[in-house]
């Protein structure tokens, strides 16, 4: 019997599965401090993850432990050189979520460019056409797009942004020039020059020593006063404060952000009151659809990793 540690429940459709396999036992941990963790996880073959963090501390009391699977596909949250040494296994969920993100993020640039929440608080007022005569609202037709991350999240984004008529630009050192031409955008080699000449950005890249900080004040002086960026990927790849300074000081337009330096959000981030930023709680993969995609996939991995059978798209470290 392997026993399987779920840290933060997730849809029950997904613990349904373990039900049709009798080898597997579970328990839900919904404690995620540190020492809950410590104290609870070394009893465990496997365990499944959401946000919480699993550190060296956590890991080196865990002797059983043999495959972690993230209930998402960014793992940051996990201790890379430690399970490596350790021969810990790690599995995403990839190829579950990337619509659910890519239409947030496509949400999130609509909203702003239509200025949809001033519009609505100002019918909401009885401000039916005075108050809005200093909203001001773009389009994203002909608009320079930059996707910056083309992996499976910037590749749904492409098709979305194609069918509203924008000319897409990319900028992913690691993808191949003819499989983004193939797609019907243009590769950059320079990230600074996509963003001088953006409209619209969207980040889809993974939180890692080189993508920390990507966006920050030096390069947000460069770009449009009217662009408005969106950040679905990680917090901590757009500098916080920086990005609050840009949009006081009319640098940029606007900016869309699904997740933070610090989760949940600290109430004195200055971002939460900051009324050119439009902001959700790291929900982009909220839906309905994906909630149970995603709880599925996660217990699919720790039963397929331990039969033997798993497919080679969602494991990161084997
Ligand atoms: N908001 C959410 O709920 C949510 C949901 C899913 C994923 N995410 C985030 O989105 C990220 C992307 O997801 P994905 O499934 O598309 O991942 P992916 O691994 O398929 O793609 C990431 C892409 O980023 C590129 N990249 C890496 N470093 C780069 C850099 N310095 N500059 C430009 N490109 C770089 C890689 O080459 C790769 O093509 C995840 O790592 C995760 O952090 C957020």
């Amino acid at each position: 019997m392997y026993k399987i540690a779920i840290i933060e429940e997730f849809h029950k459709t997904g613990l349904e599965l373990f039900e049709k396999h009798k080898k597997f036992s579970y328990e839900i941990i919904s404690d995620i401090s540190e020492q809950n963790l410590i104290n609870k996880l070394p009893e465990f073959d496997g365990c499944t993850l959401r946000v919480s963090k699993l550190t060296k501390n956590i890991l080196e009391k865990c002797k059983k432990l043999k495959v972690i699977s993230r209930h998402g596909v960014g793992y940051d949250n996990v201790d890379l050189d430690f399970i490596k040494k350790k021969k810990i296994s790690l599995l995403i969920t990839a190829n579950q979520n990337e619509a659910a993100v890519a239409e947030h993020a496509m949400y999130m640039m609509l909203s702003l460019a239509k200025g949809i929440v001033s519009h609505d608080i100002a019918v909401r007022k009885g401000l039916f056409k005075k108050g809005i005569k200093d909203i001001q609202t773009f389009e994203l037709d002909k608009k320079e797009m930059l996707i910056v991350g083309f992996g499976r999240i910037g590749k749904s984004m492409i098709q979305k942004c194609i069918s509203f008529n924008m000319n897409v630009k990319v900028f992913d050192p690691f993808v191949d020039k003819k499989i983004i031409e193939k797609k019907g955008a243009k590769k950059l080699e320079n990230l600074l020059e996509g963003l001088k000449n953006a409209d619209f950005v969207s980040l889809h890249v993974p939180l890692t020593n080189k993508t920390k900080n990507l966006i920050n004040l030096n390069n947000l002086k460069k770009m449009k006063k009217t662009a408005i960026i969106i950040n679905t990927s990680r917090g901590g790849v757009v500098n916080e404060l920086d990005l609050n300074k840009a949009l006081n000081e009319n640098i940029i337009f606007g900016a869309g952000i699904d997740v933070f330096e610090q989760e949940p959000v600290n109430k004195k981030n200055p971002l939460i009151k900051n009324n050119r930023v439009l902001l959700s709680p790291h929900s982009a993969t909220f839906t309905n659809e994906c909630k149970i995609r995603m709880a599925k996939q996660t217990v699919k991995n720790i039963i397929d990793f331990f039969e033997n059978k798993l497919n080679k798209s969602v494991i990161i470290k084997p």
